[in-house]
C-alpha cells in the first residue's frame, strides 16, 4: 500500500461514521462561490479540521468543510473551500480531498473556480465551460509511486472533461437562459497573479482562462476513473488586458454578481447528471 493511499484510507476511517449518505457526485466550490450551499437542504457537514491527517485551507473566504446535500435529487458531497498548492502543501495534500470523495463513493467530479480571462472575447463575470486544460506549469499530482488500486501509471488525459457532461452543462445553461463561454483553463502555482508577458504566453499556448487550482484535481480524478466536468467563473480580465489592478477583492465582488446564475446552472446540471448516472 502506498503512503498516499494509506493516508486517504485513514482520513476515510476517521469520518465515515459522520457521512449521512453515499455521494454520487463531488462538487468543489471555487473562490467566491462557496455560498452555493447556503440555500440547499444540508443533511450533514464535516469540518476539515476534524478529519485526521487532512490538510487545512488558509485562504480567507473559504469555510473549509464538506457539505452533504441532495441537489435536484443527486446525492452530492460539496467542498466548501479547497486546498491550494500556493499555501505550501505538497501536491499529495492538494489532491487528497478528491481522492477522499472518491473513497466516499463519488463517481463524478464537478470542478468550479475563479479565473482570470485571457480570451479577448471574455468579460468579467462570464462563466466558462472547461473543455480542456493545461497543467504543464505545475508539478503533476501523480508523481511518485503509483498505486494501482487508484489507476494506471500512465493515465490517458485525452478526454479529461467528459463530453456528455459538457453537453448537460450546455443544456442547463440554455434552460436557465445564460450564455456560457467555453475554453481551455491553464493552472499556475499562484499565489501571485501573472505578469502581462505571462498572460501573452498563456494566450499563445491556447488558454482562455488562468487560475490557481483545478487541473491537478481533474487529473487525479481521471486517474481514478471518475468522470469530470467544470466551470470557470471569470472574475477579472487577466494581467495586461485591462487597466484595473488585480485584487482578490475583485474576485469576490464579481462572484456576487454571477452567483445566482452560477447556482441555477449547477443545480439544473446536477439534476440532469442524476438522470444519467
Ligand atoms: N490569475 C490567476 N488566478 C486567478 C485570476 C487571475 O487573473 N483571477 C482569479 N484567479
Amino acid at each position: 500500500m502506498t503512503k498516499a493511499y494509506d493516508r486517504v484510507q485513514k482520513c476515510y476511517e476517521s469520518l465515515k461514521d459522520e457521512i449521512p449518505f453515499e455521494p454520487k457526485l463531488a462538487l468543489i466550490l471555487g473562490s467566491g462561490l462557496g455560498d452555493f450551499a447556503s440555500d440547499l437542504e444540508i443533511e450533514g457537514t464535516i469540518n476539515y479540521a476534524d478529519i485526521k491527517d487532512f490538510p487545512k485551507s488558509t485562504v480567507m473566504g473559504h469555510k473549509g468543510r464538506f457539505v452533504f446535500a441532495h441537489v435536484n435529487g443527486l446525492p452530492t458531497v460539496i467542498m466548501q473551500g479547497r486546498v491550494h498548492f500556493y499555501e505550501g502543501y505538497k501536491m499529495e495534500d492538494v489532491v487528497l480531498p478528491v481522492r477522499l470523495m472518491r473513497e466516499m463513493g463519488a463517481k463524478v467530479l464537478f470542478l468550479t473556480n475563479a479565473a482570470g480571462g485571457c480570451n479577448k472575447d471574455f468579460v468579467p463575470a462570464d462563466l466558462m465551460i472547461i473543455k480542456d486544460h493545461i497543467s504543464s506549469l505545475v508539478p503533476s499530482p501523480l508523481i511518485g509511486e503509483n498505486d494501482d488500486r487508484w489507476g494506471t501509471r500512465f493515465p490517458d488525459m485525452s478526454h479529461v472533461y467528459d463530453p456528455e457532461l459538457i453537453d448537460l452543462i450546455r443544456e442547463a445553461s440554455k434552460e436557465v437562459g445564460h450564455e456560457m463561454k467555453e475554453g481551455v483553463y491553464l493552472q499556475t502555482t499562484g499565489p501571485n497573479f501573472e505578469t502581462p508577458a505571462e498572460i501573452k504566453l498563456a494566450q499563445v499556448v491556447g488558454a482562455d482562462a488562468v487560475g490557481m487550482s483545478t487541473t491537478v484535481e481533474a487529473m487525479v480524478a481521471v486517474h481514478m476513473g471518475m468522470r469530470v466536468c467544470g466551470i470557470s467563473f471569470i472574475s477579472n480580465l487577466a494581467a495586461g488586458m485591462s487597466d484595473n489592478p488585480l485584487t482578490h477583492e475583485e474576485v469576490n465582488e464579481n462572484a456576487k454578481l454571477v452567483a445566482p446564475k452560477f447556482k441555477e446552472i449547477v443545480k439544473v446540471t446536477l439534476g440532469k447528471i442524476n438522470e444519467i448516472i
